[in-house]
Parts: C-alpha cells; sequence; structure tokens
C-alpha cells in the first residue's frame, strides 16, 4: 500500500462563543476521527483548523462586553484552542483567519480575480443608521422577515424560516447596536464577485465530482441550479481584512470597509497552512499548489450541512477565478444536525451541552463515542441524555469496559500476570479470527468511506463478538481441569484487547492509549491493523508480562441523568 497525502479541514468555527456539542459532531470530531484513522494506516496526514474571526457576530458580541474586539477575539481563541485541546482534537494546526497570512492572501486573491475582470465595484443600497453614524451590515440590523414575519430576523439570515436575507429587505428595520429605528437605506460603494461568469466552471466540476458524498453534491446541485448570483463581498464593517492591495494601499473610498467575513474565511484553510508551514520551518505549497506537489494530495472538507453551498460553489469561485494552480476540495463529508430533543441548542434557554461544560461532566471519550455512534450523517440526530447513558453504559462499559477487566484482571490472579504461552487454537479461535478478519474489513471499508455511524457499530459488534468468544472458550471453566485449555482462551483474549483498544483508537484515543500503556504495547505496534493478517490473535510476545488497567469508564446512574436533564434542560 503506498502512502498517501491527506489534507484535512474542518469549518472554521466562528470566533463568538465555545462550539456546543451538535458544532463539534458535525465538522471537528468527524474530522478528527479520520485524521487519527489515516495516521495509523501509515498515511501522511495534515489537518488543519482555525478560528473564523471575522464579521458581525464578533464585533458584535464584543461591543456587548465592552472590550476590543481583538482583545475579545484573543480570549475566545484561547478557549476554543483549550476545548479542542480537551476533546483531544489532533489538529496539526490551528490557526486564526485575523492572522497576517489571511489578510495578504485574502488580498491577493481580490487583486488577482480583478485582474481576472471577475470582481467589479458596483453602487449598492445598504442600511444605514442616522442615529449610530454608520451603515449596518448583517446583523447589525434586525426586523421583521419578509418571507415569514419573523420579528426578529437578523439581516443575513432569519432564524425562524432560515433563509438567507438581504438586510434593506427586512420590514421595520432597527439597528442592532441602538435600537434605533431611525433607518435610511444610502448608496454605496462595494465590490462584486461575478459568480453569474463563473456557472460553467463551476457546474463542470461539479458534475466530475463522483466522489463527493450524496449530502453534499445535491445541495451544491440546488445552487447552481437556481443560478449563481453575483455576490457583494465587502462591507462596511471596521474589522476584518482590509480592503487593500497586498502591499498595503488601500482601495479609494473603501477606507472604512472590509472583505466579507465569508469571502476570507476559506481563504484561512489556505493560510492557516502557512501558519502552519511558518511555525514549523517547512513548506505549505506542496500541499496546496498543483504546481508544487500537491497533485498527488487527496484534500478532504469536513463541515455542516449549511456551509456546504460556501465550500461547493463560492470559494470555488474564488480559487477558479484566480486560475491559480490551487488545491481544491477532492471529498466534501457534510453532515446534517444534532438535535436537543429533536430542538434547538439554545445558550440563552439553557437547552443544550457545550463543550467546556461537557468536560467538566465526563472525560471527552464518553462524548465523542456517543456523538460518533450517533453521527448525523442520513438524518438529524437528536441528542438525548437517556440516549447517553444508555451508549456508554452499554457500548463503553459493559461491552468494551468488561471484556477488557475480565481477561486482564484473570490474567494476573490465574496466570501470574503473564501473557499464557501454552496451549492450541480450537474451534472458538477460528470462528473468532473469521469474525476478527470480516469486521476488521467493515470497519475499515466505514472509515474510508467516512460512514462513521457504521464504523463505530462494527466496532462495537466486534467488541461483542470477543465477548462471544470468551463465552464459547470459557477459559474459567477449563482451567479447573485443563490449563493449556484456559491459556489459548486467555492469550487469545488479551490479543483482542490490544486490537479491540488498536480499532478504538480513532474514537476514543485517551481510553485506547490507556489500555495499550497498562498492555505494555509499544508505539510501533499501534498501527491500524490489517484484516487479512492472519497471525492477530497470537501478536504479542508470550510471557510478556500484563497488569490490569482501572475501571475505563464509569456508569452513567439515574440520578445523575435526573441531575443533569435539570441542569442543561431536557425533554
Ligand atoms: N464559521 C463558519 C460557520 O461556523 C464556517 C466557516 S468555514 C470556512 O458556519 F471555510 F469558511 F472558514
Ligand atoms: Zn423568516
Amino acid at each position: 500500500m503506498s502512502k498517501r497525502r491527506i489534507l484535512i479541514t474542518s469549518a472554521l468555527p466562528y470566533i463568538n462563543g465555545i462550539k456546543h456539542l451538535g458544532n463539534l459532531a458535525g465538522s471537528m470530531l468527524p474530522a478528527d476521527v479520520y485524521a487519527r484513522f489515516q495516521r495509523l494506516r501509515g498515511h501522511e496526514v495534515l489537518y488543519i483548523c482555525a478560528t473564523d474571526e471575522h464579521g458581525t457576530p464578533a464585533e458584535l458580541a464584543a461591543q456587548a462586553m465592552q472590550i476590543p474586539v481583538q482583545q475579545y477575539c484573543n480570549e475566545q481563541y484561547e478557549i476554543q484552542r483549550a476545548a479542542g485541546e480537551g476533546f483531544n482534537l489532533s489538529y496539526d494546526w490551528f490557526g486564526r483567519s485575523s492572522r497576517s497570512q489571511n489578510h495578504v492572501l485574502t488580498q491577493h486573491f481580490a487583486e488577482t480575480l480583478e485582474a481576472n475582470g471577475l470582481i467589479e465595484e458596483r453602487i449598492s443600497q445598504q442600511v444605514y443608521s442616522v442615529d449610530d453614524g454608520r451603515f449596518l451590515p448583517d446583523r447589525y440590523v434586525e426586523g421583521t422577515c419578509p418571507h415569514c414575519d419573523y420579528e426578529q430576523a437578523r439581516g443575513d439570515q432569519c432564524d425562524n424560516c432560515g433563509r438567507l436575507l438581504d438586510p434593506i429587505d427586512l420590514k421595520d428595520p432597527y439597528s442592532s447596536v441602538s435600537g434605533s429605528k431611525n433607518i435610511e437605506i444610502r448608496d454605496t460603494a462595494h465590490l462584486f464577485l461575478l459568480q453569474s461568469q463563473m456557472q460553467d466552471t463551476i457546474r463542470n466540476w461539479v458534475e466530475k465530482a463522483t466522489t463527493w458524498p450524496t449530502l453534499a453534491s445535491s445541495i451544491a446541485i440546488k445552487w447552481l441550479d437556481e443560478g449563481l448570483r453575483d455576490r457583494a463581498i465587502t462591507r462596511d464593517l471596521n474589522w476584518g481584512v482590509p480592503v487593500a492591495k497586498t502591499d498595503g494601499t488601500v482601495r479609494p473610498g473603501f477606507e472604512d470597509k472590509v472583505f466579507y467575513v465569508w469571502f476570507d474565511a476559506p481563504i484561512e484553510y489556505i493560510a492557516a497552512t502557512q501558519e502552519w508551514a511558518d511555525a514549523n520551518d517547512t513548506n505549505w505549497q506542496s500541499w496546496w499548489r498543483t504546481d508544487q506537489g500537491a497533485d498527488d494530495v487527496e484534500y478532504v472538507q469536513f463541515m455542516g450541512k449549511d456551509n456546504v453551498a460556501f465550500h461547493t460553489v463560492s470559494f470555488p469561485v474564488t480559487i477558479f477565478g484566480s486560475k491559480e494552480p490551487w488545491k481544491t476540495v477532492d471529498r466534501l463529508k457534510a453532515f446534517n444536525w444534532v438535535t436537543w430533543y429533536g430542538g434547538k441548542f439554545s445558550t440563552s434557554q439553557k437547552r443544550g451541552v457545550f463543550m467546556d461544560q461537557a468536560l467538566d461532566l465526563l472525560p471527552a471519550d464518553y462524548w465523542r463515542w456517543y456523538l460518533m455512534a450517533n453521527a448525523p450523517e442520513g438524518s438529524d440526530a437528536a441528542f438525548t441524555w437517556e440516549g447517553f447513558q444508555a451508549s456508554v453504559n452499554s457500548d463503553l462499559a459493559n461491552v468494551l469496559g468488561n471484556f477488557v477487566n475480565r481477561i486482564t484482571k484473570y490474567t494476573v490472579a490465574k496466570f501470574g500476570g503473564a501473557l499464557p504461552a501454552t496451549g492450541t487454537p480450537g474451534e472458538a479461535e477460528v470462528w473468532m479470527a473469521t469474525e476478527l478478519k470480516s469486521g476488521l474489513a467493515r470497519i475499515t471499508d466505514h472509515y474510508e468511506q467516512m460512514e462513521f455511524r457504521k464504523a463505530a457499530a462494527e466496532t462495537r459488534a466486534l467488541w461483542a463478538a470477543g465477548n462471544e468468544y470468551l463465552t464459547k472458550a470459557e477459559p474459567w471453566v477449563k482451567y479447573k481441569h485443563d490449563v493449556d485449555a484456559a491459556a489459548i482462551g486467555v492469550r487469545t483474549g488479551l490479543n483482542l484487547v490490544a486490537i479491540f483498544a488498536i480499532i478504538a483508537q480513532p474514537l476514543i484515543p485517551a481510553t485506547a492509549k490507556t489500555i495499550l500503556d497498562t498492555l505494555g504495547i509499544p508505539d510501533g505496534n499501534r498501527k491500524w491493523p490489517n484484516a487479512d493478517d492472519t497471525g492477530l490473535l497470537d501478536a504479542m510476545p508470550h510471557g510478556m508480562p500484563i497488569t490490569a488497567p482501572p475501571v475505563l469508564f464509569q456508569k452513567i446512574e439515574d440520578d445523575i441523568v435526573v441531575e443533569w436533564t435539570e441542569k442543561f434542560g431536557g425533554e
């Protein structure tokens, strides 16, 4: 198997506030699981993420806290970085879209697009607040949705019907900064990206993208069918990438404007790779420039479904419009929503758990397992405390935890804490070997297809097969009259413990490490197993000393579920 080079990005989380479990499950976590899987397979992986720091949400949040937006972003970046670390997200780099690399690259793209005739300055109408003395882009203005009459629609989107809006279409608009209703529509210049001219290029590319999962390609096709519209890529704001040339000269008339956040954010995928390269004194071009080695890179993107249009249409317009040899996405994995009992997560209404809170309750692996075993792939998936409890208690504590504890403790008690060397494989071992081979092949395939729910289900099925094997082999019964017959069961069981932990590494890395460390499996022997390897059940050196790990998973009791439901909401 030749070594692949795999570039992985997960949608860049907005800087304003720590993410909830639904955000985690729909982009960063599956990207991490996939990155870990491919590293274990021996491939060269570069997993890049960053905070998405520009735009009105950050400005407004900073204003609400009465601190400078730069300071706000610095603080929030640290919080999000720490939360990612707490969840064991194995980023090779976690960057920031507000860093200089992204400024320069965003300005470079704008310059190139304009040189290619794809950017035009146009006079457009914007909402202006006379009392605030400023334009009110996107979320700076709120009002009544023209489609559904929801009264708190934001300028860029209605939270009630989900439609994207243009601020000037709101009925009864008011400033979200001051509440003032003294609003006028004024003319102002903005840069427009001529997406309509790129319609055919994008369609040809999407139609050739046969390796995209359907959720992604169907959304892209829908947008193309509606027809690509030219869109403004600048805003009347201070916080963002200045509308300047790469040499620093500001575009006349654009002194108080910046690039639109959705223009610069995806560019940060590349710029964050530059941050990584700068920090590690290495080269980023071989990952992103097809004329400099990136033609053999497989690029995989992870995101929630609301992000798909931006990644299949808008960002590709930037990339292809530049006519420069940039690497484009090969496989785009999109997710539906994790809901909170079928509804929305909401901080203000105390509905749902956020990343930092989750880690205060239980270690990351519990959440990682549940969220991936219930990944919102075919449809939305509801988080419920009851479901979480059942999944943890059954899959982790009973199926995996008990297996590991039973067999390691028994080795310590009856075989002097050494891997038994005697006994020959019989019927039960042959059965187990067959299960292992087919199970491993399926898990590997599901991961390759990025089918996380299925990968987790098959992982659990293999753990369950291990328990079934012990029931068949029953070393504790055989021990009484035939120690050798018991020995083969224990030896096979211990090898299974190691394999179960090895294949659990993408999903529950910390627990897997605990198991492999207590077994004394060296780092070099923790690679992803090959389903065709016939020696897997007798791979550990005979006589090797074994200790038993501590209890791996605490069960979640009913009274805790009641307590958490009160604290974080439930049905
Ligand atoms: N911040 C956006 C969101 O949370 C995602 C940005 S992805 C990027 O929906 F590629 F544009 F950065
Ligand atoms: Zn609406």
